[in-house]
């Protein structure tokens, strides 16, 4: 089957060639992002294989189907950038990779937590310049601190085992508990209680028009003065605005984020050379105590692999008329 691979940077065509010889797709590699503009691209070929920062709207799906795409293989777990409804009208296919490696968020986010508290990237910085003072790089403990996971499935468990592992104490708030985390001595408890218990919360709920913006001005005020946030999850989970006037008055002591609610625009690209016009994003990288890193949560070996490895073969059941458990049910609005 001729694939249309957009958003294609070295690391992805390394894994996906490997891949496919497995497989033996005509993978056509493409630099750039799938757009209603770049939709041509795709002229011939019978799947568009995206990322997620790629443009799925209406206008782009019709784009496509109307030069022959029939299925869309994401390459990512979450897919809150499909017009589902669109699709279904089109009569597309929807595929996904939904799991690939919980660890490699996880271990990410407890990451972020490290070194935000022990405030590595300062320090690096100040060795480098044969600056050796400890004032100013205080952190706290770990070991007995409460951690707020907000998102029990699969990169949430993973990550309520690593914290346990440090000596935390753990809440959640889940709609629907976790057994292994109950198991591990995870207590589940109602998103306010959680907030203002908690010395540090951590997203892995994803991105739904119910989801969207959980952490606003109105809920942030539950939060633990000076406690930490991590968001690995999905930018629209937190409200930009309303963090950095949380920054601002000091009831957010910390923020961890690897994906930022407008980062369609910034991320996965060099822009060291260009002038940011995103003032928002900015004025969040002037805080001393913020840490953003660019949706590299997913970003091991191993995840990269099972990426590959999944999505070749979602495109193979596609390919031979088999069904595809990874395919993403769609409803037709009318
Ligand atoms: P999952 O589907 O296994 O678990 C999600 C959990 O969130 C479920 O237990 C669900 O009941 C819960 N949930 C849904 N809505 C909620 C809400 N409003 N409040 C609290 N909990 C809610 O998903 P998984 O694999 O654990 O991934 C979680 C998220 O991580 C994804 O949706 C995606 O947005 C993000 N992600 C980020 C990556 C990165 O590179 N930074 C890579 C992969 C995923």
């Amino acid at each position: 089957m001729k694939v249309a691979v957009f958003s294609t940077k070295p690391y992805d065509r390394q894994f996906l060639e490997a891949e496919n010889l497995a497989h033996g797709h005509e993978l056509l590699f493409l630099e750039p992002r799938l757009t209603r503009e770049t939709a041509s691209l795709a002229e011939g070929c019978a799947a568009a294989c995206v990322f997620i920062n790629d443009t799925l709207n209406g206008e782009t799906l019709r784009a496509i189907a109307a030069r022959g795409v029939q299925l869309i293989a994401l390459r990512s777990a979450g897919f809150n950038h499909v017009d589902l409804h669109v699709a279904a009208e089109l009569e597309l296919t929807v595929v996904r990779v939904p799991a690939y490696s919980p660890y490699a968020v996880a271990e990410h986010a407890a990451a972020l937590i490290l070194a935000l508290n022990r405030k590595i990237y300062r320090a690096y910085n100040r060795v480098r310049d044969d600056n050796f003072a400890l004032e100013g790089l205080l952190g706290f403990d770990l070991h007995g601190s409460t951690v707020g996971v907000v998102g029990t499935g699969r990169i949430g468990q993973c990550f309520a085992q690593i914290m346990h592992g440090f000596g935390c104490r753990l809440l959640a708030y889940d709609p629907y508990p976790n057994a292994a985390c109950q198991s591990l001595g995870v207590a589940y408890v109602e998103l306010p209680k959680l907030l203002a218990a908690s010395d540090i919360v951590s997203l892995h709920c994803p991105l739904t028009p119910a989801s969207h913006h959980l952490l606003n001005a109105e809920s942030l005020q539950h939060l633990k003065p000076g406690a930490m946030l991590i968001n690995t999850s999905r930018g629209g989970l937190l409200d930009t605005s309303a963090a950095i006037a949380g920054l601002k008055s000091g009831q957010i002591g910390y923020l961890g984020i690897d994906v930022y609610e407008q980062e369609e625009s910034l991320f996965f690209e060099d822009l060291s050379d260009t002038v940011i016009q995103d003032d928002t994003f900015q004025l969040l990288q002037s805080f001393p105590n913020v840490l953003i890193t660019a949706h590299q949560g997913f970003f091991t070996r191993n995840a990269l692999k099972n990426i590959a490895e999944t999505t070749l073969a979602n495109i193979t059941d596609f390919a031979r008329g088999r069904v595809c458990p990874n395919r993403i049910p769609l409803e037709k609005t009318s």
